[in-house]
């Protein structure tokens, strides 16, 4: 009588496997959903990386332009993201490294980008201009000078951080 009770019913199988299946099947779902969700608390701030940029003794008065390539995580995809920024040494022998991206729309700036302007970053979207220490040339769009990068020279070598916006000029 007793090893009859402890039989599983033909109905309480089928409610025990479709309730694990139907369990892990939710579960499978809302994983990564809920990974998704909270992905940002996750992850380190990326705010307090400073990439190798340069050799310091590569960096003359002449603004020249060095890239840099980043590891980019969006949820389960990585791709390679390549960043730049115009990079000289002032009159006082200080590192100057600007943005390279226009504060009008967004484009990219070159030096000496412009016949007319050989000293002076040209933005090619709009005619936008730049002095070399990236201040904005009034009368023309950009309404703000290009940012400053944070940096720091470590054992002869150049790191970048954030690009840092400016006051108006
Ligand atoms: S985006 Fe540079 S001038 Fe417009």
């Amino acid at each position: 009588m007793s090893e009859k009770k402890q039989q599983v019913s033909r109905r309480q199988f089928l409610n025990y496997t479709l309730t694990g299946v139907g369990g892990f099947m939710a579960a499978s779902m809302l994983a990564p959903m809920v990974r998704f969700a909270i992905d940002p608390v996750l992850k380190a701030s990326a705010g307090g990386d400073m990439q190798a940029v340069a050799d310091v003794s590569e960096i003359t008065t002449e603004p020249q332009r060095f890239e840099w390539t980043v590891e980019q995580v969006d949820a389960w995809y990585t791709s390679d993201v390549t960043h730049s920024a115009w990079v000289y040494k002032n009159e006082n022998d200080e590192i100057v490294p600007l943005s390279p991206v226009c504060k009008h729309l967004g484009c990219q700036v070159n030096w000496a980008g412009n016949e007319d302007y050989p000293d002076q970053f040209y933005c090619p979207c709009h005619d936008g201009r730049y002095l070399k220490d990236g201040t904005n040339v009034p009368n023309t769009p950009p309404d703000a000078p290009l940012d400053l990068f944070e940096y720091e020279v470590k054992d002869g070598t150049l790191y970048l951080g954030q690009p840092v916006p400016r006051e108006e000029v």
